[in-house]
């Protein structure tokens, strides 16, 4: 399974205001996002990324096929009005959960055309069984577009390849305000994710796009 990480964030690291709203990248950078999508078997998303952006995550501004949509949600809390499963029948879509979802929800999920994975008895979905159980399902490489806390369970696991940031000329501020990485993080910069930059890229919106690898 090959995996990457990718996320616009502002100078202060923020993934979002504390408002919610994350429209942080140019069109030119969302393109560019349009075409790792294009070339991933899945994008995965955290459920709170859902509630708060209600996305498609389809590819719209580069030609290209759409991936699956798979969305992280232990306790199946996704809307039954949300535009991922309004779109289930059309484009794959798979709900991770965990046994505690509520059966009613899965069924109805089901209903509207988007697979259901289990993955994880009870708290959160446990992204490693998830990642076999998607990769069972044919999906071999991943792109997982956020938002904060599943970038960290993501992370924490160590089986990452890539992590591209593309960094906004722009400040949000704010101590609620969602940042790149979330979760309990370490106490101990010794015992930080290391990694090495191998990319560099100057777009001409202001915007810096880097791309690094973990130092394993
Ligand atoms: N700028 C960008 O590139 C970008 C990209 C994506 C998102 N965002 C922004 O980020 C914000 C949302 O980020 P967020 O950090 O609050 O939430 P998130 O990572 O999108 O979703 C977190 C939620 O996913 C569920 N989950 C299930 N299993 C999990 C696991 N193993 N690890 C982590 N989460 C798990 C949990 O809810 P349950 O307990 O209910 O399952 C958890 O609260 C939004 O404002 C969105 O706009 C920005």
């Amino acid at each position: 399974m090959q995996v990457i990480i990718n996320a616009a964030m502002t100078i202060d690291g923020k993934i979002a205001t504390r408002k919610g709203d994350s429209a942080i990248s140019s069109k030119d950078d969302l393109a560019r996002v349009h075409r790792l999508r294009s070339a991933a078997d899945a994008v995965v998303v955290g459920i709170s990324t859902v509630i708060a952006d209600n996305p498609k995550l389809t590819v719209r501004l580069v030609k290209g096929r759409n991936p699956a949509r798979v969305i992280v949600d232990s306790n199946a809390r996704i809307p039954l009005d949300s535009q991922i499963l309004l779109s289930a029948s059309k484009v794959r879509t798979i709900i991770a959960v965990t046994k505690g979802a509520p059966k009613e929800k899965i069924l109805k999920i089901k209903d509207m055309g988007a697979a259901v994975v289990v993955a994880g008895a009870k708290g959160n979905v446990d992204v490693s069984k998830m990642f076999l159980a998607l990769e069972e399902m044919g999906i071999r490489k991943v792109l997982v577009e956020g938002g904060g806390e599943l970038n960290w369970s993501i992370l924490q696991t160590g089986i990452i390849d890539d992590l591209i940031v593309t960094i906004a000329p722009i400040i949000a501020g704010g101590r609620s305000a969602t940042t790149l990485v979330e979760g309990e993080g370490f106490a101990k910069i010794s015992d930080s994710i290391k990694f090495k930059l191998i990319r560099v890229l100057r777009k001409r919106s202001g915007e810096v796009v880097l791309h690094y690898k973990p130092v394993r």
